[in-house]
């Protein structure tokens, strides 16, 4: 305790007078007691009475006490001792707060006489009280690369107490990017800054939290914090980046549209708008792009709006940005290529490169070139590897010459008749999977050369012809047909010259040059004329013209047109008298005559028969019907008239049939044997020789006989033979020559319709016309056999 006189605080007293010193006269010196606040209760301030100068007997007496409202509270005087006591706490800043000082002044009284005594009591401070923060955290936003050296003030700490026991200083909880300074005020004031050391980046770090403590002077030290929030603010400072830079993308060309092609993707460390990407076709990309692609600003997908072709662009390269919305904005670039894979879509040509010219047939096989073509494909690689393949078989190869480009020309034999225009079908295919192929018809016609002849339609005919036919009738038509065209085809007929009995043919017929119609010029005799033939020729108009001939055998055909004429009896006209004589005492059988006929027509026409017509006695005589011998039918008698006469018809078997008639008068003598005689000789004399002639008949039978039997079998041979080969069983032998031979002078003419029913002798002389023996085997065939 120590009691400090003198000294004043004035300010309280000027108060404390006002209120007491008019009511006390008396007024002491002064006791100051100095006491540091939170004394405990009952602590001793100091010895009141005895600075009072006051025995121990006037502190009972004399009645001291603490007057004051404000001293009772917290002092009060000891009875026993007189010493001055605290009675209550004592908070210095509750009594003064931030008063540097703090004095409490107490008015002590004694009665007897009443006096009163001023005494102070200094409070002094002790350090109860930490510095406070008026707010548990203090947050501050600081945009991301602000400049270092900026500073930040902060709140400073409160501390009730006062003097050195108040707010002394400041710390930082570590951290890197700031440190705290202490601003001096007027007034001693400190203010506590945060000043940034080191720039923010949002990206690492976006908020920075630490403590801000402050501490007082006193002893022990008291301290108070403060969190500081510090957030980062974000500036756009980062360029959105793309995942790649370069995006290498293979699309077929066959791509659907609408099909998502890719899908590029960019980054942006910033955050808000700033981080916000926007995907954009750069400002230069060409109509061509945006025409097929599609990009989608917000994803990034990249889609097919077009048809991709892989002939017109095999690459696409599009240049993309990638832009954030912050301010400024920022922007990223990439490249996507997109390689075209190419689809097999396009179908290979043939192209014409020169019209195909005509060509003549006999060109081939030369090489001649037909036509030049090319093949083109648009695809690359396989797709546009092409082949052309002609149909098989065609007389036409493709020849090639440089890329693609091939010469079709000729390979084999082109004929026009067979195939006169040809459409050739080219057929172009690719190597493409599936491949592709089209078709290429070239059309070209062949022109014709002359190179066929008139055809007949037989090599040889034969024209059977009445005799006596009316002058100027056609006689035939051949005609002749050719394969070409044109002129080339057009055919004209002719006769070739050649001579029929020392005559010109061409006097017997003419032929129509443009039908071929064959007319005849004479009517014929077929007693003078039996055969003859015609050289016809057929020649086209071609240059040079080509022709074909053909032979027409004319058989004139016989008509009965003779009666039969008698040789024997011989007689210088017919149906004159003959005059025979025979014995009376000829037996029956006896041969009286012979009449012997001949008819100048062949066949049927000359087959003669003989038949009594008329008799002075028909009982007594009779013709043989076929050798016109008359023979007696019975003996004579003496009855029979001596001149008998027969009248003998003779006929041909023609239609009409033709007949001639001669009589024959005979005589019956008694015994006359001469004229027998005579008549004997005669009739042995034409019985010699005709028993000569019928052993040339034998011999002739026999020899035909035997030479029909050769002719049959090799016939026959020649039939099994040539039926493999054609149905027909004819030979054509009639038409040789043999059987016209003037120099024979006997022929034997031998017809059998079926079974033989006639052989006829002729004597060479009889005709001038030479004769033939035909032999018909079958009505298609003749034969002719000479002797
Ligand atoms: C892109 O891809 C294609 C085919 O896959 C390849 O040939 C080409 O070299 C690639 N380009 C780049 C730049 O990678
Ligand atoms: C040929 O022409 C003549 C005259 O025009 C005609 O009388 C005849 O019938 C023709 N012949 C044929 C086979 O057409
Ligand atoms: C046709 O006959 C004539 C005359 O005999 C002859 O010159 C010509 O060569 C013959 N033509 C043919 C194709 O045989």
């Amino acid at each position: 305790m120590t009691k400090t006189m003198g000294y004043r605080d004035w300010r309280w007293q000027a108060l404390w007078w006002h209120h007491f010193f008019l009511l006390w006269t008396t007024i002491d010196g002064q006791t100051r007691y100095s006491i540091p606040e939170e004394l405990k209760q009952g602590s001793v301030v100091g010895n009141l009475a005895k600075d009072l100068g006051l025995g121990l007997s006037d502190i009972f007496d004399r009645k001291l006490r603490v007057a004051s409202e404000a001293g009772k509270q917290y002092f009060s005087v000891d009875a026993g001792k007189g010493e001055l006591v605290v009675n209550d706490r004592i908070d210095r800043e509750a009594l003064c707060g931030q008063s540097a000082s703090c004095v409490l002044p107490l008015q002590v009284v004694t009665e007897n006489p009443l006096q009163l005594h001023r005494i102070e009591v200094e409070i002094k401070d002790i350090n109860d009280n930490a510095p406070v923060f008026l707010t548990e955290e203090k947050s501050i936003k600081i945009a991301e690369s602000t400049a270092t050296g900026i500073r930040f003030p902060l709140e400073t700490a409160q501390d009730l107490d006062v003097g050195s026991n108040s707010v002394k200083s400041y710390t930082l909880s570590k951290n890197d990017c700031f440190s705290i300074s202490i601003k001096e005020l007027p007034g001693n004031r400190k203010v506590p800054e945060l000043v940034l050391e080191k720039s923010l980046d949002r990206e690492k770090q976006s908020v920075h939290q630490f403590l801000l403590t402050a501490l007082d002077g006193g002893n022990p030290v008291k301290t108070g914090t403060t969190q500081i929030i510090i957030t980062v603010l974000d500036i756009n400072d980062n360029v959105p980046t793309f995942k790649r830079p370069l995006y290498n993308v293979t699309v077929p060309e066959n791509t659907n549209v609408g099909s998502i092609l890719v899908r590029v993707e960019a980054s942006d460390a910033d955050e808000g708008v700033n981080g916000e990407i926007q995907y954009a076709f750069a400002d230069h990309t060409p109509l061509s792009i945006l025409s097929i692609f599609r990009l989608d600003s917000g994803t990034g997908e990249i889609s097919l709006v077009g048809q991709l072709d892989y002939e017109s662009s095999a690459m696409h390269e599009i240049d993309l940005t990638a832009k954030d919305k912050g301010v400024p904005e920022m922007e990223g670039h990439c490249r996507v290529q997109f390689a075209v894979i190419d689809i097999n879509d396009n179908t290979p040509e043939v192209v014409l490169t020169s019209n195909p010219n005509p060509i003549r047939e006999d060109d081939a096989p030369s090489g001649t070139v037909v036509a030049l073509i090319s093949a083109r494909d648009l695809d690359s690689g396989d797709n546009g590897k092409v082949t052309l393949q002609l149909p098989k078989g065609s007389p036409f190869t493709l020849k090639p010459s440089f890329s693609n480009n091939y010469a079709l020309v000729t390979s084999g034999p082109l004929d026009r008749e067979s195939f006169s225009e040809y459409n050739i079908e080219i057929t172009v295919i690719d190597s493409g999977s599936p491949p592709l192929s089209s078709k290429k018809t070239i059309q070209f016609s062949i022109t014709d050369v002359n190179d066929n002849p008139p055809v007949f339609t037989q090599p040889s005919y034969s024209v059977y012809l009445k005799e006596n036919g009316v002058p100027g009738s056609i006689l035939y038509s051949v005609s002749a047909s050719d394969l070409d065209s044109g002129e080339n085809a057009k055919i004209s007929y002719s006769i070739l010259d050649s001579k029929v009995q020392d005559v010109s043919v061409s006097s017997y017929v003419y032929i129509n040059s443009d039908n071929g119609s064959i007319y005849s010029m004479h009517s014929f005799d077929y007693e003078k004329l039996k055969v003859f033939q015609i050289q016809v020729q057929a020649k086209d108009q071609g240059s040079p013209s080509l022709s074909s001939n053909a032979t027409v055998h004319v058989f004139i055909l016989d008509q009965n047109d003779n009666a039969p004429a008698v040789i024997y009896p011989s007689s210088a006209a017919m149906g004159s008298l003959s005059h025979q004589r025979m014995p009376r005492s000829a037996k029956a059988g006896h041969l009286v005559t012979k009449v012997t006929a001949v008819d100048a027509d062949s066949g049927h026409n000359a087959w003669i028969s003989y038949k009594v017509s008329e008799a002075t006695d028909a009982s007594l005589f009779t013709v043989n019907l076929y050798t016109g011998e008359v023979r007696t039918k019975r003996a004579v008698s003496e009855q029979d008239d001596s001149s008998q006469r027969l009248l003998i018809e003779i006929k041909d078997d023609g239609e009409p049939v033709q007949s001639a008639t001669v009589t024959v008068s005979i005589l019956l003598e008694d015994g006359l044997h001469e004229p027998i005689l005579d008549l004997r000789q005669k009739a042995v004399e034409p019985s010699k020789k005709t028993g000569r002639i019928t052993l040339y008949l034998i011999l002739s039978l026999a020899s035909i006989s035997v030479l029909s039997l050769v002719t049959f079998l090799i016939l026959a041979v020649k039939c099994i033979r040539n039926s493999r080969s054609s149905a027909s069983c004819c030979t054509r032998q009639s038409d040789c020559d043999d059987y016209k031979n003037p120099n024979r002078n006997l022929q034997l003419q031998l017809n059998t319709d079926g079974p033989i029913k006639y052989v006829e002798v002729l004597g060479g002389d009889m005709l001038s016309q030479s004769q033939s023996f035909r032999s018909c085997m079958s009505p298609c065939q003749s034969t002719v056999i000479s002797l």
